[in-house]
């Protein structure tokens, strides 16, 4: 069995410290704001390097409160990417705003910007006050194109708020140097869903950013928005990151760089095996660097493999499979296939094969291996002589 993800091999590093902390937390009971909440947000600021980060309850309310602290509200349209989880666009709608899409880039799966540009440049709104912001979304641990984007944005008056949600550690080249991932917009929106590659223990998230009044903002409306204990600015939320996971994610924090590090390394070992086959393999641009939170490999024969890793008991998953505008709970926007065909051709081809640091490279191999000779027997059954259609049609897929 090669599991898709290990979270226990993680636990095991930890759980001395994280029961350290929690003993300490269940002496003070400080189970809302306890320190660890206010240590984990500064050793994550520094991690990314950004003045701010603000713990919260799941990477879904980071973004909303993100949207909301950036000024958007019902009437406004906020621009994402087809091809990426729910909670994209759910938070732009709990943020009382429209969600509306444009194509990803064939190359990488992240927004395109000549298709951002198209839509801004159309000023064909679907809502009343056209576009407010924009959240690239950092696609399977890649950072979104943020130096094109931020451009069209400016060009535009539009916020930027990244959805950073898989892509802690990741990083990318913006004037002129490498930064982190989610902290070269106005915001950069975290989930720590335990999957992540750095997950606590339940759900949990952050907003990083360098501007201090979306900091104060956001600070407030996890917190029914109050300014003081009885004293409320706005009618905020009950957002805030649990103490008891910020005690693990401070513990996983101080490992993130190593497992990253991993992951890159398992990333460049699928890369020198797989080359040769017909799959097509991520695409990391020279000013990118992916935290492989997923490695997402496309094929035509893309449901062929999935079952044969199956069946050698190796696990996989498909992210996604139905792209946003064909979800059914956002039918009211009026989307219909053959809107995105970029997007739709993905969720056709994609599949994630394993990949998690304390995966070993005999795993490695074996998941390649198998990958390999599905392909290969394929490829025999179809180069076979043809003796006749019926006799063929059964040789095909
Ligand atoms: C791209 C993306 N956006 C948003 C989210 C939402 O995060 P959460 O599940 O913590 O609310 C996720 C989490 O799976 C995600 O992958």
């Amino acid at each position: 069995m090669i599991k898709f993800l290990d979270l226990a091999a993680q636990n095991n590093e930890i759980v001395i410290d994280v029961e350290r902390a929690f003993a300490q937390i269940h002496e003070t009971t400080s189970y809302i704001d306890g320190p660890p909440v206010a240590a984990f947000e500064a050793a994550f600021a520094e991690f990314l390097n950004v003045r701010h980060v603000i713990g919260v309850a799941s990477g879904t309310d980071a973004l909303r409160l993100a949207l909301i602290a950036a000024g958007v509200s019902a009437g406004d349209e906020v621009i994402t990417v087809p091809m990426t989880f729910i909670a994209t666009a759910s938070a732009i709608m709990q943020a009382g705003a429209t969600p509306v899409f444009v194509d990803i880039d064939p190359a990488t799966g992240t927004m395109c910007p000549r298709a951002l540009q198209r839509y801004v440049e159309s000023r064909q709104w679907k809502s009343a006050n056209g576009p407010r912001a924009i959240i690239p979304v950092d696609l399977y641990g890649l950072p979104a194109p943020m130096n094109e984007i931020r451009e069209i944005a400016r060009g535009a008056g539009l916020a930027v708020i990244e959805d950073a949600c898989q892509a802690h550690g990741a990083r990318l080249t913006c004037d002129g140097r490498w930064q982190m991932a989610g902290t070269v917009g106005a915001a950069g929106c975290f989930s720590f869903y335990p999957g992540k590659n750095l997950g606590a223990w339940g759900d949990a998230g952050a907003v990083a950013t360098n501007d201090d009044e979306l900091a104060e903002r956001v600070r407030r409306l996890r917190n029914h928005g109050r300014i003081s204990h009885y004293a409320h600015a706005d009618c905020g939320y009950t957002a805030r990151l649990d103490t008891m996971q910020a005690a693990v994610l401070i513990s996983k924090l101080k490992r993130l760089a190593k497992w990253n590090a991993r992951r890159r390394e398992i990333a460049s070992l699928y890369r020198q095996r797989l080359e040769s086959t017909e799959v097509d393999l991520p695409l990391e641009p020279a000013d990118a660097e992916s935290c492989y939170h997923l490695f997402v490999i496309r094929s035509a024969r893309r449901d062929l493999i999935r079952a044969s890793l199956l069946e050698q008991a190796i696990d996989c998953g498909i992210h996604y499979p139905v792209p946003l505008h064909l979800q059914p709970a956002l039918r009211s926007l009026g989307y219909q296939e053959g809107d995105f065909p970029v997007s739709e051709h993905w969720a056709d081809t994609v599949l994630s094969i394993p990949i998690h640091a304390h995966m070993s490279d005999g795993e490695v191999e074996q998941v390649s291996r198998t990958i390999e000779d599905t392909l290969a027997r394929q490829a025999a059954r179809t180069d076979e002589p043809d003796f006749g259609a019926e006799e063929s049609s059964t040789h095909t897929d």
